[in-house]
């Protein structure tokens, strides 16, 4: 939510800065912009609308600067507009800043300075700090310097942030602190970078270090030096190699990084499973969380707290670890769980989910658990991230950058390590080495099904062109695949802006049964599972009302294929590996209909992949 890119050292900023504001849009895209700092001067160039248009406006200028700081929003506070785009400056226009997080007590601090005719020109939180430290570096009897200025503000503002600030009357210096918002430091020669994550920074250095909450970064000719905000106390952090790669992080021949990170599940989820299958002995090998399967084992409960996609992953895990490892599983709302009173003490396990590692309310409800005595666990798909160092121990999902803002192959990782865990917990607890076995042979010819649902996506296709002006679709699944149906109408929302509900399918019958017509494309999803026979009179009640059929099985048989208007058909699998093949062909579905749609389908209206802000 938000993405921040600063460059001190001896080459252009201006090419560095505009491609690292590319690679974070999928953080927020509503506009963008980039200041920078040559000796005492200070421009700027900011812009409503995606990176692209600032980027030919920076074309047309002769903008330059040996320092600089740019940003791309997603508008919490005042409409995405070119004044209300980052970065932000004090009245004087010698101080710029870019923020990523909110600023809680902005109005009250906002009051206080407009009662000193301190004039503002944006309708956001951000300009309350820049303006602020401006009066605390300016009109203060104390001559603070810039640095001390910036701690001063910090420690009056309420919230989250990383910010990256400049100083006309300080060149060649760049300061940034973070506090509840992601920021890392790329240690290059005699050259430095900020971001908000690691993807501007690799073809630059891959030395890193990843700042943690209450810590300030002073960057100039002399290197960079981090400190505490407010003690200033001198923190000494050793550098990370980050082993990403460019590839990984452009989306190569595929038109968009959505399509590219569904076409990665051919060999993404058994990435995340590579070294952690034992099949002669039927389990798994979870090295990250091996301290803590004993309290797994005696836990009283297991909550999963995640936000959206990673949520329906929670919901799949709950039904696998209650039928494996038969501990009681509740999955939570972050955004719920931090605010009640939920049942939490030393014998409670809390699994955070998430794919950033970064978002706000999985971070909160993970930090009140640790609070309450529990054991967190996470399972996140970016190392180095928030979530993975504050949880006691967790599993990496390994599924690689996921740029594309619906989530695709983050889920599929994430599914995957639940069913690890599940049958790690319940081969302790007495699950047969056989029906470990038949789990695990199922999961290792996974590559091989997702590359066989993606070579025949004709009938895909054709549905999509079929029902691509429906204005609403219902997605139906019961049991293990309830959590699949939701994630299918999410895939649908979040791309083609078409309405979608997914529904447990005999729940149905309580409601949205009175939706269907002839219009009404319902997604079925028909595992050949003992609730297969169910599901076909699930089906009947449609039919018998006139809607749209679409059918997505492993098991064609001559009712489905009479009962159906269209057939999506899988390779047969295991009843638990079936929610993740049942998963790709959603994406799919959800995919092709939004280019009917003529969607922007990396970059969705409203949506940004990480949510940094409650
Ligand atoms: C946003 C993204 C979703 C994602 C959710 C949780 O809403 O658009 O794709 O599922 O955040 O993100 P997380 O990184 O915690 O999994």
């Amino acid at each position: 939510m938000c993405g921040i890119v600063g460059y001190i050292g001896n080459k252009d900023p201006v090419p560095i800065l505009l491609k690292g504001l590319k690679r974070l849009e999928y953080r927020g895209y509503d506009s963008s912009g980039i200041a920078l700092l040559q000796e005492n001067n200070l421009t700027h160039i900011k812009k409503a609308g995606k990176v692209s248009d600032l980027q030919l406006l920076v074309d047309d200028s002769s903008i330059k600067g040996t320092c600089g700081i740019a940003h791309t929003r997603w508008a919490t506070h005042g409409i995405p507009n070119d004044v209300n785009a980052h970065p932000h400056f004090d009245h004087t226009g010698k101080i710029a800043l870019v923020h990523n997080g909110i600023f809680e007590n902005y109005e009250t601090i906002k009051k206080v300075l407009v009662k000193k005719d301190v004039h503002f020109s944006s309708t956001t939180d951000t300009e309350v700090i820049v303006q602020l430290i401006s009066e605390l570096y300016y009109n203060n009897d104390e001559k603070l310097t810039f640095e001390d200025a910036v701690r001063a503000a910090l420690q009056e503002v309420v919230g989250a942030y990383g910010i990256v600030a400049l100083c006309a009357d300080e060149p060649n210096k760049i300061i940034a602190a973070r506090m509840g918002s992601p920021l890392v430091l790329g240690v290059g020669e005699k050259e430095y970078f900020l971001a908000s994550d690691a993807s501007p920074i690799i073809e630059h250095t891959r030395n890193v270090i990843y700042l943690d909450d209450d810590e300030f970064v002073i960057i100039d000719k002399a290197g960079y030096s981090i400190s505490n905000i407010k003690s200033k106390k001198i923190i000494s952090k050793s550098l990370t190699k980050i082993d990403l790669t460019i590839e990984e992080v452009e989306k190569g021949e595929f038109p968009h990084f959505m399509l590219k990170e569904i076409h990665d599940q051919k060999h993404s989820i058994s990435d995340t499973m590579r070294g952690r299958l034992n099949l002669d002995n039927g389990t798994t090998n979870l090295g990250g969380i091996i301290n803590y399967i004993p309290n797994i084992l005696s836990a009283s409960r297991i909550y999963i707290t995640a936000c959206g996609t990673s949520w329906h992953a929670g919901l799949i895990g709950k039904h696998l670890i209650e039928e494996y490892a038969r501990v009681p599983v509740h999955v939570e709302y972050a955004s719920e769980f931090r605010y009640r009173n939920a049942i939490i003490d030393a014998n409670t396990i809390v699994i955070a989910i998430s794919q950033s590692g970064e978002t706000a309310d999985t971070l909160a409800a993970l930090k009140i658990a640790k609070e309450f005595g529990a054991i967190t666990l996470g399972i996140c798909n970016v190392v180095g991230s928030s979530i993975s160092r504050e949880t006691d121990a967790g599993i990496f999902t390994h599924a690689g950058p996921e740029i594309g803002v619906a989530s695709t192959k983050a889920f599929t990782a994430q599914v995957t390590v639940l069913i690890m865990i599940a049958l790690n917990i319940g081969r302790k607890k007495g699950v047969s080495k056989d029906r470990g076995k038949e789990l695990i042979r199922a999961l290792k010819t996974i590559d091989q099904d997702v590359a066989i649902i993606l070579k025949n996506i004709k009938n895909i296709k054709k549905v999509a062109q079929y029902t691509a002006t429906a204005e609403n679709y219902l997605y139906l699944g019961r049991g293990i695949n309830f959590p699949v149906a939701l994630e299918g109408a999410l895939k649908l929302k979040e791309i083609s802006y078409i309405h979608a509900e997914g529904y447990p399918a005999a729940e149905m019958k309580h409601g949205p049964i009175a939706l269907i017509d002839e219009n009404l494309p319902v997604v079925f999803i028909a595992p050949q599972d003992d609730t297969f026979n169910k599901v076909l009179s699930n089906i009947e009640e449609v039919k018998a009302r006139g809607g749209i059929i679409i059918t997505v099985t492993d098991n064609v048989n001559n009712s489905i294929k009479s009962l159906s208007d269209f057939v999506l058909t899988l390779p047969k699998t295991h009843k638990y590996v079936f929610p993740i093949t049942c998963s790709i062909i959603l994406q799919m579905l959800a995919y092709e209909l939004a280019v009917c749609r003529k969607c922007e389908i990396d970059q969705p209206r409203n949506l940004a992949k990480s949510v940094t802000v409650e």
